[in-house]
């Protein structure tokens, strides 16, 4: 499977939109390692990941309550919902009863699924929420 970013997923907000490009790479670089079925690499890759989501989605978080988001409840609801599956993905490749290529690949592409849903549709209500607001972001 191909993860990648493309233009098209941009929110407008320079900060995030760096920070998703970031996000999808390391998606990426876990999609790579179930590929090659390297349980080490697919351990790596998912530390990896989760220690970038939770930066980000706190840095995503710092800004919606700076800017007063009207919706930040719902969306920390989500970001929360990420940071299970992949605690999750973690536990069972690292901590506990590992997991089959193909549990993996499941995940994965849950993930990947949720991760562009996200951003194309609630990451982007935000940038033009308070991008209506005119005044500067409170970053
Ligand atoms: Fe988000």
């Amino acid at each position: 499977m191909i993860v990648e970013w493309s233009d098209e997923l941009a929110i407008g907000i320079g900060i995030i939109d760096d920070q998703h490009r970031k996000l999808i790479d390391r998606i990426a670089s876990f999609s790579e390692a179930v590929e090659s079925g390297d349980k080490l690499q697919m351990e790596d890759t998912v530390n990896y990941l989760i220690g970038y989501a939770i930066q980000h989605f706190g840095a995503e978080e710092l800004i919606m309550i700076r800017n007063c988001y009207d919706q930040f409840n719902e969306h920390r609801d989500e970001h929360s919902w990420f940071i299970k599956q992949v605690f999750e993905l973690h536990r069972k490749l690292v901590c506990g009863e590992g997991m089959t290529r193909e549990d993996a690949a499941a995940l994965r592409d849950m993930l990947v699924e949720w991760t562009l849903d996200h951003i194309s549709v609630k990451d982007k209500r935000i940038a033009s929420t308070l991008n209506s607001f005119g005044g500067p972001l409170r970053k």
